[in-house]
């Protein structure tokens, strides 16, 4: 099938689309335990670079489960092609010029490298969300890993189901160490630093 199929490439680069909006394309990817705070995270950082004037878009593991990746449930197999679709999705809309924060579980190191390796090398951006598991049980949010505990939930990541620490996260973060607001400008000022974002216009 593949062969068959030729590339078009188009008349407006990727880079093209980002300049206009003053930024450059790039992924920020939170990996982490359910109830490690990607979702929060990734949320206040969106609101944070939009406020600032930046043009970004969400993907959140919850929602897309919901939609593009509804017939996908959590065994090995169906991870990896969750994320897969992801990375994908992901890419697209870089290539559209935009921020990219992506929220997933993402256990498997093999799959969170293949996303990385879709992207140019500086504009994948894994962030870590290093919050013990404990806190993230106590927390629960949703009531899972009660589920998960009392074996109404079946391979629930970090009850029955491995999670594979990052070994090179570009950014690291804990949750039960520092504020939301501490979290969101560590983030902001690496994608300052590394000129992914230019120069805040708006507010903040
Ligand atoms: S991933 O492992 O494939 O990356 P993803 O981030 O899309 O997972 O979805 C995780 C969310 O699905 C969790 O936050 C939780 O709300 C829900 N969930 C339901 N069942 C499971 C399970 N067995 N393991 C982990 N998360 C689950």
């Amino acid at each position: 099938m593949e062969e068959n199929i030729v590339w078009h490439n188009h008349r407006i680069s990727r880079a093209e689309r980002a300049e206009i909006k003053n930024q450059k394309p790039c992924l920020i990817w939170f990996t982490g335990l359910s109830g490690s705070g990607k979702s929060t995270i990734a949320n206040a950082l969106d609101v944070a670079l939009y406020q600032r004037g930046y043009h970004t878009f969400l993907l959140d593991g919850d929602n897309v489960r919901h939609g593009l990746n509804k017939d996908l449930g959590f065994s090995d197999d169906e991870r990896v092609e969750n994320i897969r679709r992801i990375g994908e999705v992901s890419k697209l809309f870089a290539d559209a010029g935009l921020i990219v924060l992506s929220a997933f579980i993402s256990p498997f190191t093999s799959d969170r490298r293949m996303v990385r390796n879709l992207f140019p090398a500086g504009e994948f951006i894994e962030v870590f969300m290093n919050t013990p598991l404990e806190a993230c049980e106590e927390r629960d949010p949703k009531g899972l890993y009660k589920k998960a505990r009392a074996g109404e939930i079946t391979h629930f990541t970090g009850i029955d189901a491995p999670y594979e620490l990052p070994s090179h996260p570009e950014v690291t973060l804990d949750t039960t160490q520092y504020s939301v607001d501490q979290c969101v400008d560590k983030l902001v000022s690496y994608l300052r630093d590394r000129k992914l974002i230019l120069e805040c216009s708006g507010a903040g």
